[in-house]
């Protein structure tokens, strides 16, 4: 998987066209990180927005109460990155790295809005630094990552109470893959959604391989044959657990136009199954981000044939059931299913207390673009797009 410069900045040079839609905001790629009930955003490189949005509070989304953090950020690298939240702290984990001394971990300490960078002590870091998604459980950053020396991936554990990589017993690992979601489900399991393979294929979404962080082994989804939906194969897509207990998959890129935009896959029981719900004028999207919150899903930025779109509520009523509204409530509905979760399961962790450097001025931050092996396509849909919206 290689970036090359002249892609990157291509890329770039077509975001330009792009409409200011919003003032201040950039449409496109964002990272996103929840942290304390707030979401923050940081975005892509030609306009070094950090902001955040506060869900205390209900919103129409006619009028969002962006609010902006006026931290520098000096942005260095130019695509996908992923974020684990600790704490107060944002882990900004990866991007392409644009100089050797580029740190692979950049933190942004959310009360006292500091920077810094972990000082890694032992252990093997990644061999690569793009493509992939963090989940933080237990006081650990797992990062599934490609291996250069065969087609499989590689959980890289990142023990954030001693700053170790954890080594890892490395048996029945899956096919490396990029663009995938990351989804930690209760009992410490992470669910791995979607994604394209080394040699540009996409991942069946019918195979779905399962991380067990307390076990330390793999496994795959048990899935429910019967009734036959299989989603079409993603990447850049979007992973949100729910409060009834299914993770809703929502957008994506293909080479072909999505059919089945919104999917549902039912954890509930052992047997997992897909469920497609009737989601009326919803359309696609993809290198966005989507969170779960009081049975709704917010859906940020992100590429989409309407670039204006920068933020989507859907409510979430019942399992099966989504709206399109324009109204976020910060309120827990009345109508809650007994027992859930409202978010993904947080760590009873060890008290985060590592050794940190100070990060030198300004900070690297990728803009969360991943485009892989597609990039022909990608160029072009970009090209079009902005031909299209000068017109
Ligand atoms: C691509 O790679 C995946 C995972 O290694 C493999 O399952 C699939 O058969 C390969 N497809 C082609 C066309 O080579
Ligand atoms: C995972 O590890 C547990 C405990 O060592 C073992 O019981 C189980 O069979 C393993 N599962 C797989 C799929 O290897
Ligand atoms: C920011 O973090 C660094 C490293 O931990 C520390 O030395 C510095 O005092 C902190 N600055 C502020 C304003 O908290
Ligand atoms: C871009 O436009 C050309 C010509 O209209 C079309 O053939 C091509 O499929 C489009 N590409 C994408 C990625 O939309």
């Amino acid at each position: 998987m290689v970036l090359d410069r002249l892609f990157v900045k291509r890329i770039l040079i077509l975001l330009q066209f792009i409409p200011l839609s919003v003032k201040c905001f950039t449409p496109g790629p964002h990272i996103t990180a929840l942290v304390d009930n707030r979401l923050y955003f940081m975005s892509s490189s030609q306009a070094k927005e950090l902001s955040f949005l506060d869900l205390h509070q209900s919103f129409d989304n006619s009028n969002v109460p962006w609010k902006d953090l006026t931290i520098n950020v000096n942005l260095k690298r130019y695509n996908f990155a992923t974020t684990a939240v600790f704490n107060e702290n944002i882990f900004f984990i990866g991007g392409k790295v644009t100089q050797p001394d580029d740190p692979f971990i950049y933190v942004l300490n959310t009360l006292n809005e500091n920077w810094s960078f972990p000082v890694i002590s032992g252990g093997k870091p990644p061999q690569k630094s793009e493509g992939f998604q963090a989940v933080i459980f237990n006081g650990k950053i797992y990062l599934f990552v490609g291996s250069e020396i065969d087609g499989f991936g590689r959980m890289n554990v990142l023990n954030l109470q001693t700053l170790i990589w954890e080594p890892r017993v490395d048996i029945n690992l899956p096919h490396a893959r990029y663009g995938y979601t990351a989804t930690l489900i209760p009992e410490g399991l992470i669910l791995y959604i979607g994604g394209i393979f080394q040699n540009g294929t996409y991942a069946n979404m019918n195979e779905i391989p399962i991380y067990d962080t307390l076990k330390d082994n793999w496994s795959y989804a048990i899935m429910n044959e019967v009734g036959g939906i299989i989603p079409e194969g993603r990447q850049m897509h979007s992973a949100s657990l729910s409060s009834f207990n299914t993770i809703i998959i929502y957008g994506g890129y293909n080479n072909e136009v999505l059919s089945k935009i919104l999917v549902i896959l039912d954890i509930s029981n052992p047997i997992y199954s897909w469920i497609l719900p009737i989601t009326g004028a919803l359309k696609s999207k993809w290198g966005h981000n989507s969170i779960y919150f009081n049975s709704q899903m917010i859906v940020t930025f992100g590429f989409n044939e309407e670039v204006n779109l920068i933020l989507t509520i859907l409510s979430n009523p019942s399992k099966t059931s989504f709206d399109l509204v324009s109204h976020f409530s910060s309120f827990t509905p009345l109508s809650m299913p007994p027992g859930l979760p409202t978010s993904s399961p947080t760590s009873t962790t060890p008290k985060y207390a590592p050794t940190y450097a100070a990060a030198s001025s300004g900070v690297v931050i990728s803009e969360a673009i991943a485009f892989f092996w597609d990039r022909k396509s990608i160029i072009n849909w970009l090209r079009n797009k902005s031909d299209k919206d000068r017109k």
